[in-house]
């Protein structure tokens, strides 16, 4: 059998016996949707600077100009749509007794495909945070109908997107059983992330340590794929439908 095949078929006989399972993933997964990377080719961190964008000392100095960067993205992918990829891990989910989807992604897509029990580490786009009084509001709309930056309608304060910028630590919350999850799962599918961002990228190797089956998808070699039992090099959206097929 070619090694690729054979992978696939291991990978399909470890997912098979497992009662909790969590998948971690990162922008990759979204690629096929048409919304881009962080790093490598055409990679967001490649044409915009992340520190004049994504950090709260850059929001301090120029609000409008980081919001601009915001309305941009926010439009993109509310044009997208969810890829096979998202969708196989709704059926996933519908499958294993006991499953959680770890994203880093801030763009919504796993949500709209239709998975649950999702933990969202870095924020969500469409949600916006006020400076002033804290408040949360949800499915802010695309494009803002007002004028940049936003304000808060209760208090008048700025308002922010609800995503973590560089320097900033995680919703403690949703890091917390992320961290829980990962230490207690059986399997656990890495896919499409660089494993460059911590602490995201320390969630496979607290799972391995417990004793989890790791399946790596990535058409690219990264620093989690020796830790891997498995590694598919592929693109996710032709991958994980391949990978989830009943026999
Ligand atoms: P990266 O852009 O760092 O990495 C994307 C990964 O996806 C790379 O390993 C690619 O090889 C892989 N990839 C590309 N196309 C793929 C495909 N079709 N299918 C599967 N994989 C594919 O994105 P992340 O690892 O998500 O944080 O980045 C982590 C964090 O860094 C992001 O959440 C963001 C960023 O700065 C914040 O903004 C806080």
């Amino acid at each position: 059998m070619e090694r690729n095949l054979e992978e696939l078929e291991r990978a399909k006989i470890a997912l098979r016996e497992k009662a909790r399972v969590v998948v971690l993933t990162g922008a990759g997964v979204s690629k096929e949707s048409g919304v881009p990377t962080f790093r490598g080719t055409n990679g967001l961190w490649k044409e915009f600077r992340a520190q004049e964008l994504a950090t709260p000392e850059a929001f301090k100095r120029n609000p409008t100009l980081v919001w601009d960067f915001y309305e941009f993205r926010r439009a993109l992918v509310s044009r997208a749509v969810p890829n096979p990829a998202h969708v196989a891990l709704v059926a996933l989910e519908v499958r294993v007794p006991h499953f959680y989807l770890i994203t880093q992604n801030v763009d919504g897509l796993h949500a709209r495909a239709g998975s649950k029990n999702i933990l969202e580490l870095h924020g969500n786009l469409f949600r916006t945070r006020c400076l002033g009084c804290w408040v949360l509001e949800e499915s802010f709309a695309v494009p803002i109908a007002q004028k940049l930056p936003p304000l808060c309608h209760h208090c008048g304060g700025l308002l922010r997107p609800d995503v973590v910028w560089f320097g900033e630590p995680l919703p403690a919350g949703v890091m917390n059983q992320a961290f829980e999850e990962a230490g207690q799962c059986e399997a656990m599918l890495v896919i499409g992330t660089s494993g460059l961002v911590f602490p995201a990228a320390g969630l496979p190797g607290l799972a391995k340590d417990a004793g989890a089956f790791l399946i790596e998808i990535n058409p690219e070699s990264t620093p989690l794929s020796p830790m891997a039992d498995v590694c598919l090099r592929g693109p996710a959206a032709s991958v994980l439908p391949r990978l989830l097929q009943e026999p």
